[in-house]
């Protein structure tokens, strides 16, 4: 078994990961009006890799384990990894999370939204607020001295009290100089357990949030994965570094966007 070691960036590093986090996170924010019934994944996706290639970025998922679209784009029951197609139109009532990691300059950005499509069920939106709630409840159990135990715990805990499940199977990551590393985020835990935050860690904290059961299966093209029950399931993730004193999110949306609806669905 090979150890991965924790990479602790000095704080001179965290501009480098701003710029990068600031961008993706713009790059959700350019695509929020593009969100609407009848568009498909693909010419989404397409949008994206554009701003993001205009911006200066490399899209990071394209070739990363031979995926090969610029963004995530995952519907209702997927959970994560939908590929983008040109046959997956969008329908008045989806939620989709949008999921996208430029490169900038060497340094990784990673962030994923949900929209709304027209018009959610209040079930859906339901889902989608307390996601958002869980995203945020472990992003404010970081600081110094605290445990990734401590993160996952928050998480579960908020899904918990509205009867939804995290999802076990994916989690969030370290990253900065690469895209996945150590350590890993796991959307449930014990708290005081797991790895000790220190200032300089950066990672990220995506919790998937299913109606049903934590279960999941992965189609037969390898990436998307769905609820096993069918039920719906929201995702949004950010990126952060630990500070001196908490934490700080490197992929805020310059617009002001947290959760939908935004500006332009209203
Ligand atoms: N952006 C995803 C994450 O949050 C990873 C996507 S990898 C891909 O970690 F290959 F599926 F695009
Ligand atoms: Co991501
Ligand atoms: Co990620």
């Amino acid at each position: 078994m090979t150890h991965e070691k924790l990479t602790v960036y000095p704080i001179s590093d965290f501009d480098g990961l701003r710029r990068a986090g600031r961008l993706a996170a713009e790059t959700l924010d350019y695509i929020t009006p593009f969100v609407q019934p009848g568009i498909s994944t693909a010419d989404l996706d397409e949008r994206l890799e554009n701003y993001m290639r205009s911006h200066g970025a490399i899209p990071a998922t394209i070739g990363y384990h031979g995926y090969e679209k610029a963004s995530c784009i995952s519907p209702n029951h997927v959970v994560c990894h939908g590929i983008p197609s040109p046959t997956k139109i969008l329908q008045d009532g989806d939620i989709i999370n949008i999921d996208i990691t430029v490169i900038l300059d060497g340094w990784f950005g990673d962030t994923s939204r949900m929209y709304y499509v027209g018009k959610p069920s209040i079930k859906a939106k339901r889902l989608v607020e307390t996601t958002y709630a869980t995203m945020m409840a472990g992003i404010e159990a970081c600081r110094p001295g605290a445990t990734t135990g401590d993160i996952g715990h928050a998480m579960q805990q908020t899904a918990a009290a509205k009867n939804y499940s995290v999802v076990m199977d994916y989690c969030g990551h370290g990253i900065g100089r690469v895209f996945h590393g150590q350590p890993n985020i796991l959307n449930y835990g014990i708290p005081g357990r797991g790895t000790l935050l220190v200032p300089g860690l950066v990672f990220t904290v995506e919790p998937m949030v299913n109606i049903g059961t934590h279960e999941t299966l992965t189609l037969a093209d390898g990436w998307t994965a769905i609820t096993k029950d069918r039920s719906l399931s929201a995702q949004f993730e950010h990126m952060i570094g630990i500070t001196e004193t908490g934490y700080e999110i490197f992929t805020l949306s310059p617009k002001g966007y947290t959760y939908p609806p935004y500006q332009e669905d209203k």
